[in-house]
């Protein structure tokens, strides 16, 4: 896996761009930890990473989620996230957001922050 040091954050090359579908989300494992996988899209030639958990009943779908004007609903329940900010476009559902992640495109390759283990407290 290739990696790339900026301003002290590591990236790491996690697929080619070619592998992307436009508006298909590619879920990302790490460390075979739920709470390290992650979901990638393209959207109109910009990427996005975020959580592949939900933060509604913390299930791994986000990947599989419907893609509409840069938002993902999640396939689960329906709550609706918006790629730019992992915001709950809906607030009457909550405030919990989507964790996201630095993502860009060098020479072919994507490379995504890699996420840090972070043990939710519905887990301890
Ligand atoms: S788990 Fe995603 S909306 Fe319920």
């Amino acid at each position: 896996m290739k990696s790339i040091t900026i301003d002290g954050k590591l990236f790491v090359s996690v697929c080619s761009a070619d592998e992307l579908i436009p508006e298909k989300g590619k879920k990302i494992i790490f460390d075979d930890d739920i709470d390290m996988e992650v979901s990638i899209f393209k959207i109109d030639d910009e990427y996005y990473c975020v959580s592949n958990i939900c933060p509604h009943k913390h299930q791994p779908v986000i990947y599989n989620g419907i893609i509409k004007d840069c938002t993902v609903t999640c396939p689960a329940h329906g709550w609706t996230y918006d790629l730019k900010t992992g915001e709950n476009t809906n607030k009457h559902q909550g405030i919990k957001r989507l964790k996201k992640y630095q993502i860009f495109e060098k020479d072919g390759d994507i490379y995504i922050e890699k996420p840090e283990l972070e043990i939710p407290k519905w887990r301890q």
